[in-house]
Formats: structure tokens, sequence, C-alpha cells
């Protein structure tokens, strides 16, 4: 029998930067999915707020509210996991100033919340320093930010360039100053992300930009196939779930139309 895991913490994940051993990161929204995940042993459940367009149907991730991740936080943390928790700071919760990215950080860690994810770098160290003086594990999020969408025109690859590669470094200074346990870089070109892991003191988490960085997350959907329609660059699709789900539904559909559900072991007698 192996021994029971230890509680991962933000620390555990910090002290991660020296060892051999990559960081595994998934997303979860419910108690279901945060239970697999934690017995599948991922080291980080990430609450991110991808929940609203992969659950929510929302348009873009502006549109997530503190409401909507209270709620999956609260679901997820009721799977008690042995990962640590680490849920995103939404659009609108923590631009305004410090103060406020410290309220709703707050918020979160009282509906379960571990550590918060705030996107930004240099421009937002000051919501990043204030949230970690308040006691609360941070991790950044630096090259493609989602909840930019409107000022990009569109999700673009980051750090192509020597000039963006320089922007990034900087970033990934800034927000180690302010005293993130570790950083997403989303959509960095697999060059840079490899330097900026280099230099980092922290641990690098990456999607779609490469197998250098410390560790990786997906969003567990798109890992799943759930949405068969989407095949975004960054995953990998371990399951064709989405299908299999049609599927099932359309034989109980087809069994209650014929008559043939419930049988009689379905049946109260
Ligand atoms: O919201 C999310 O799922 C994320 C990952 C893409 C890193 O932030």
């Amino acid at each position: 029998m192996s021994a029971p895991r230890k509680k991962v913490t933000a620390p555990a994940i910090r002290a991660a930067k020296g060892s051999r051993r990559r960081i595994a990161a998934l997303t979860a929204a419910d108690f279901i999915t945060a239970r697999l995940l934690d017995e599948a042993g991922v080291d980080v459940i990430l609450v991110g707020d991808s929940l609203g367009t992969t659950l929510l149907g929302y348009e873009s991730t502006v549109f997530v509210r503190m409401a909507d991740m209270v709620h999956h936080t609260a679901a997820v943390a009721r799977a008690k996991p042995v990962a640590l928790v680490v849920v995103d700071l939404p659009f609108g919760a923590y631009q305004e100033s410090p103060a406020q990215a410290v309220r709703s950080a707050t918020r979160l860690v009282r509906a379960g919340a571990e550590a918060v994810k705030l996107e930004g770098g240099a421009a937002y160290a000051d919501r990043l320093r204030a949230i970690v003086d308040a006691g609360i594990p941070a991790m950044a999020h630096l090259g493609l930010l989602p909840q930019s969408v409107l000022r990009e025109g569109g999700y673009k690859a980051q750090g192509k360039t020597p000039t963006d590669a320089a922007r990034l470094e900087a970033d990934l200074r800034a927000v180690e100053e302010a005293g993130a346990f570790a950083v997403v870089l989303e959509y960095v070109a697999s060059t840079t992300a490899q330097r900026l892991t280099k230099a980092a003191g922290i641990p690098t988490i990456g999607i779609g930009s490469g197998p250098d960085c410390d560790g990786q997350v997906l969003v567990t959907s798109d890992l799943l196939g759930l949405q068969a329609w989407l095949a975004p660059r960054a995953a990998r699709r371990y399951a064709e779930l989405g299908r299999t789900m049609k599927d099932a539904f359309a034989c109980y559909a087809a069994d209650v139309r014929a008559g043939k559900f419930p049988g009689l072991k379905e049946t109260i007698a």
C-alpha cells in the first residue's frame, strides 16, 4: 500500500523549483472533477476563470463574476483535495486597487481557495504584493492574458520578438519580487519560456509554452475532449468524452422511446 499523499501547499509548489519533479496542474469547477483529479494525483487544482467559457457558456472570461468563482470554488473545496486549490481572481475583481484585490482574494479564501491567481505583470505587481502581505499565496499569470482580450483584439501568442521577450522578463522579475510563489506562462514562444524558466526563482507552469517549463497546466475539458468542436493548440486530448457522452444520451433517449428503459432491474417491485 502506498503512503498517503502529503497536503500540497503553496510553499511546497514554490520549493519544486529546485527539484526535478514537474508540476502537474489541471482545472476543475465542480466536486466530482476535483475528486477525480485528486485521486489521480494532480498537484494543483486550478479553479480557472475558463469555467466561464467552458461550463457557463460565456463569450469570454471577462463576463465571469466573483459570485461564479465563489460558487465553483466552494464545490471544489468540498472535495477536500490533497492538491493545492488555486483560484482565479476574475476580471474586475482586482483591477481597481490593491485594496480591492485583497478584498476579493479574501472572499475566495473564505470559499475554499488556498491560493489565488491573477493576470498581469509589472502593472499588477502592487495587487500581488498586497495579497501576499495579507497572508494569501498568489500565483502570477503572464503571456497571453485572456482577460485582456478586448484590449488585444484577440488571443495572441506572446514573447515572439526580442522586445516582447524582454518585456516578459521584466514582468517576471516584478511578480517574483512582489512575492508570487509560481507563475503561469500562457502561449509564450517556447524559446522565451525556456529563457524565463531559467531566469525565474519560482516555478513556471506552462500552457502552450513548450516542454521546458517547471510544470504544465491544461483546461480539463480540453484534455477530455468535452467540447468536440474545440481543438486548442496547447491541449492534448486524452479522451473523447464529448462523443462518449452524446452517444450515451442518444442511447438513453432511444431506449426510453422504444420502451426498453426502464427494465425489470431498474424498476421498484
Ligand atoms: O482559467 C484558466 O483555466 C487558466 C489556465 C488556462 C491557466 O487560467
